[in-house]
């Protein structure tokens, strides 16, 4: 092509060189180039009445961007369990006109009176439940700020028409289904001893029928104040005052200067690669990204299509053992601690861990720590515009509906994201999670989470997924990309039968099916402890953008109950 050009230009081509070289411009070129944008746009979400409001915002004109404001905002109202604005997350945006990424940090940080020995009695022990249940769990929330944040930003509608079906649905109410009856049962003690709580999602403190409507006015009222007032309708005047007041009166710790101080950040999100594939994914405060390329890294030290069937499990759980330890010794707020970021997700650090993996052996954890419940919430949705726009975001209220407690006259569930740091080092949290000095508890710090909304690129396409799932939700991930790798589409990354081990507690749990009986007793033989679940864990949610076909796909986890839309 480059003779060609040379010579076109030197005009010593012949007539037909000029011809090809048009040919060429007009229509090979067009024809290899990657098509900048999708034919169809995509949305996956947990549950059908958001993925129905995304869908709205994207047909009236909105971009990605407005229609991830438009779904958090939906999913906070019809799925309290889950997320809201009493809560925070992570939004990974991938804006197509400039090639930028970022990661929207809306995070809950410590209210500022809070100190590491919130949680511990006289003797120095953890006492069970205050960092899980009532105001003393919540951290300040960033939902709300991260919502005005990218409307303004990087949407293109009012915030106001952005936020109107949420406020439609909070006014008006919405059906309430099986599973938000399991995980009002789950939470149903706390639930009736907040009078705010119990008032706003039970019915004379019962869990509502399936059906029932369920009207929550007064967080109409409060996403209203935010549709027209934005950050300050939140953070500032009336709505701060009563969640402070309500706050103090039922012995938390926030203050009015919490709230004004809250910002969302924006941080580069991690980055690596993985057998051609690169991967976009959550920073820190959030452990997902780094985790995720730590395992990848250590996977990619060795051949896993080679190997029998039986050592590939082997080598995954041996590489998520060695990625939580990491995490639990080195990661936190990057805006409190010193992190060797770039040294965990460094190849030549993965070759170093990789090299003490026994392809016979399981490597014991030194030592043991108790397990405790696993949680089934936390949301994610994933999204890709005709433009190629896209975001993955996880967000949350931690435990199933929080804290289970409500600010009086605010509508706002507050989340326990307090449970995320480490109260005392080596004392696991909720999710079995250990941690130590740097996920410590510090006035305005933010908890780390296991949040881990991810972009992969492959040679051919683009991927938007994510989960929750507590602790499970990076390995969640990394079932999901090594299906990607596969070349697998979303349905089968989000029903991929799924195996965790997290370091500590040093067991393998897995799902029912995960491993057939000949694959549990070859992993039992390498001295892996088993831990079969009873349940089902995560909820993915997919979305896939075949730049080569042209084909836009997308898949909603059937573990749970959401819906995904082409359209
Ligand atoms: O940020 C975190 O890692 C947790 N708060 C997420 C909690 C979660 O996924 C609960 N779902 N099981």
């Amino acid at each position: 092509m480059y003779s060609l050009l040379r010579s076109v230009l030197n005009r010593k081509a012949p007539a037909w060189g000029l011809f090809v070289l048009l040919l060429a411009l007009f229509w090979v070129l067009p024809l290899c180039a990657k098509p900048a944008a999708p034919p169809k746009a995509a949305i996956a979400t947990a549950h059908p009445l958001a993925t129905e409001a995304g869908h709205r915002i994207l047909q009236a004109g909105g971009n990605a961007f407005d229609a991830a404001v438009a779904v958090s905002a939906v999913l906070a109202v019809v799925e309290p369990y889950s997320s809201g604005i009493g809560g925070g997350g992570f939004w990974l945006l991938h804006r197509q006109a400039d090639d930028f990424q970022v990661m929207v940090d809306g995070r809950e940080r410590a209210p500022l009176a809070a100190d590491r020995n919130l949680y511990l009695d006289p003797q120095g022990q953890v006492i069970d439940g205050l960092s899980i249940n009532g105001p003393l769990a919540a951290g300040i929330p960033g939902e709300p700020a991260a919502l005005v944040h990218i409307s303004d930003k990087y949407g293109r509608l009012p915030l106001k028409q952005v936020l109107a079906e949420a406020i439609e649905i909070a006014r008006n109410g919405f059906p309430v289904d099986e599973h938000y009856r399991r995980m009002a049962q789950w939470r149903l003690k706390p639930l009736q001893s907040d009078p705010a709580a119990s008032a706003q999602f039970l019915v004379n403190g019962e869990i509502p029928e399936t059906g029932f409507l369920l009207r929550q006015p007064e967080l109409a009222e409060t996403l209203q104040r935010l549709a027209e007032e934005g950050h300050a309708g939140f953070y500032a005047g009336e709505l701060a005052e009563k969640l402070v007041a309500g706050v103090k009166a039922a012995g938390g710790i926030w203050s009015l200067e919490d709230l004004q101080s809250y910002r969302v950040l924006e941080r580069e999100p991690a980055r690596g690669s993985y057998r051609g594939m690169q991967i976009i994914s959550a920073a820190p405060p959030s452990s997902g990204g780094v985790v995720l390329l730590s395992m990848l890294n250590i996977l990619s030290q060795f051949d896993l299509e080679a190997v029998p069937d039986l050592t590939r499990r082997h080598l995954i759980i041996e590489a998520m053992r060695r990625a939580y330890r990491d995490r639990a010794s080195y990661l936190g707020d990057p805006d409190f601690v010193e992190m060797p970021i770039e040294r965990l997700i460094h190849p030549f650090y993965a070759a170093g861990l990789a090299r003490d993996i026994s392809l016979e052996w399981a490597t014991p954890s030194s030592s043991e720590a108790p397990e405790r419940r696993e949680g089934n919430d936390t949301t994610h949705f994933s999204i890709i515009d005709r433009e190629g726009n896209r975001v993955a975001a996880t967000l949350s209220v931690n435990y199933p509906f929080g804290a289970c407690f409500v600010p009086p006259g605010t509508g706002v569930l507050l989340n326990d994201e307090m449970d995320d740091f480490s109260a005392q080092p080596g004392v696991p949290n909720v999710y079995g999670l250990v941690g130590g000095e740097a996920n410590a508890i510090e006035p305005g710090k933010r908890m780390l989470s296991s949040m881990t909304p991810t972009f992969v690129e492959t040679r051919d396409g683009v991927a938007v997924l994510g989960t929750p799932g507590g602790s499970r939700i990076i390995t969640m991930l990394l079932h999901g990309i090594l299906s990607l790798e596969r070349g697998e589409g979303p349905e089968a990354w989000v029903s991929v039968p799924r195996f965790h081990h997290q370091y500590l507690p040093d067991l393998v749990q897995f799902e029912p099916g995960a491993f057939s009986e000949q694959q549990q007793a070859g992993l039992a033989t390498m001295g892996h402890q088993l831990k079969p679940l009873s349940s089902t864990f995560g909820n993915m949610q997919g979305v896939f953008w075949n730049r080569e076909s042209g084909e836009v796909s997308a898949a909603s986890d059937s573990r749970g109950i959401g819906s995904a839309v082409v359209q």
